[in-house]
């Protein structure tokens, strides 16, 4: 069947999702959208020397009421309170950092996005146990861009970023610096970073959480760590470097006028820059993908409410392309939750004189075309179901076969992987550690994509930049060319895995290795 639901849904313990409190039965008075600032959530960090990030359970003011246990990366020096903080760094910057555990269970720090070495990648083959320390340092050789850091232990990476270890890693380049200075828009002001996620959250405003659970969904919506987000923004331009950081929740972002999108200019991916700006009126999102994105309020007349809102989207027949699912289909199967609801995420206000208008340039950065891939070796990446029902990358599951490298590549060379998904429920954003890749072809993509698509390459925008998560819809096999040349030596072994932290856990997982 084509069916897009949750496995095993259960509504007791899986509360409808919320826009803006809607099931809650009381009004909710939008919350100001935090900022990176200089303590709290999101403080910016510009490292100069080596730090510390100690993983803890700390009590936060997340939700009005009642205060949050959550865990997260306690950072800054000097005594201040500084919880998964905004890390700044340059490419050709040394990071150093060391890790402390608190926690009563073991963790890691996974350098999401970053071309590190295995011992640094921070994935679960490398734990650091209750009490522990681990150091983690290295060379940042990637593009600027936004990246992110979390928690990667085996079986436990779901519970660990729900609970909430996860911050961002900002690189910056010369390319990125002189774009900042075209534009002018200031950090923390109209440069902001928009880290989305969903939470389930139980009247008391614990997080809650259960083992063994499948796609998490969350019942309270969270942009940079405040629920129900607000915005006073003025009219004029304005950049937001959009993150999911939700477990399993794919959004797809529109900034909506009375209904109507707001053209927006797509300006990065993943891994930095595009070449040229691209107009889009929403994308996707899925866990773990970023998005830099450049929002023209001085399109809205003064007074207007712009809404973010992942829009509502259907999954498609793997068999024909006949179209969206029916409803009733749907319907036939009670406690489903279509993975693709519609949700408000945040909004803005526009208000105040308009500010003059930027000129944003045409050539954003030297971002190479996508490379010829003709002699490359191959590779086929099958992403499928068990009869049991377990998650399989290439018919194995990361549980019953673990660290022991499913496939080796040869460093110093270059791959196109096919990755094929074999199954018709839904999509999977599929990561793959250690590089950053580029997407070559869709074999076929759902309408949405479809209908944006550039050229007849069967590509959207968002495959358009470097990558290291990519959604493959179902049915559909998504080629993404790698290139291995990296400066390591000896054998390095990496996870490829599904970024929906429940299939994830569950073990939509493998390692492979870099061999010299
Ligand atoms: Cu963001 Cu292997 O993870
Ligand atoms: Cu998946």
């Amino acid at each position: 069947l084509g069916l897009w639901w949750r496995r095993d849904a259960d509504p007791a313990d899986t509360p409808p999702a919320s826009a803006h409190g809607h099931d809650t039965g009381t009004a909710v008075t939008p919350s100001e959208l935090r900022r990176p600032g200089k303590t709290g959530l999101l403080a910016d960090l510009r490292p100069s020397g080596p730090i510390r990030l100690q993983a803890a359970a700390v009590q936060t003011d997340v939700f009005a009421g009642a205060a949050t246990t959550l865990w997260a990366y306690q950072g800054c020096e000097g005594g201040k309170s500084c919880l998964n903080p905004t890390l700044h760094v340059s490419r050709g910057d040394t990071l150093d950092v060391t890790l402390h555990n608190t926690l009563a269970e073991e963790t890691t720090v996974h350098w999401h996005g970053l071309m590190v070495d295995e011992a640094n990648d921070g994935s679960g083959l490398h734990p650091v146990p209750a009490d522990g320390e681990r150091q983690y340092r290295f060379e940042v050789r990637n593009r600027a861009g936004l990246y992110w850091y979390h928690a990667h232990p085996h079986n436990r990476t779901g519970r660990q970023l729900q609970m909430g270890l996860a911050g961002l890693l900002l690189v910056d380049d010369d390319e990125e610096r002189a774009l900042r200075a075209k534009l002018g828009l200031a950090w923390g002001e109209r440069d902001l970073p928009l880290m989305l996620a969903d939470k389930q959250v139980d009247g008391r405003n614990a997080i809650v959480y259960r083992d063994e659970a499948d796609d998490w969904i969350g019942n309270r919506v969270l942009a940079n760590w405040s629920p129900e987000p607000a915005m006073t923004v003025t009219p004029g331009l304005y950049r937001f470097r959009m993150i999911n950081v939700a477990n399993a929740r794919v959004l797809r972002p529109a900034f909506l006028h009375e209904g109507a999108p707001l053209p927006v200019r797509l300006i990065g991916t993943d891994g930095g820059l595009l070449d040229q700006p691209r107009i889009v009126d929403d994308l996707f999102l899925a866990p773990a993908q970023r998005a830099d994105v450049l929002v023209d309020f001085g399109a809205v007349p003064a007074g207007a409410r712009v809404v973010l809102r992942s829009l509502d989207y259907v999954a498609m027949e793997n068999e024909d392309e006949s179209g969206p699912l029916a409803p009733d289909i749907m319907a036939d199967h009670p406690g489903a939750v279509a993975m693709g609801d519609a949700l408000d995420l945040m909004v803005f206000d526009v208000e105040g004189i308009a500010a003059p208008p930027i000129h944003v340039p045409d050539a954003l950065s030297s971002l190479p075309p996508p490379p010829d891939t003709a002699g490359w070796k191959a590779r086929e990446i099958r992403l499928s179901m068990g009869a049991d029902g377990e998650w399989l990358i290439n018919g194995l599951n990361f549980r019953s076969h673990g660290h022991h490298p499913a496939f080796e590549v040869k460093r110093g060379s270059r791959e196109v992987w096919d990755i094929r998904n074999n199954m018709t429920s839904m999509p999977h954003p599929i990561h793959i550690h250690g590089v950053q890749f580029r997407v070559v072809s869709r074999s076929i993509s759902p309408p949405d994509i479809r209908a944006r698509q550039v050229a007849d390459s069967g590509l959207g925008p968002q495959d358009l930049g470097f990558n290291d998560t990519v959604l493959v819809w179902p049915g559909e096999i998504v080629r993404v060319a790698i290139d291995f040349s990296q400066p390591f030596s000896g054998t390095q072994r990496y996870m490829l895995h599904c970024h929906n932290l429940e299939h994830e856990d569950m073990g939509m997982m493998l390692t492979f290795a870099v061999v010299d």
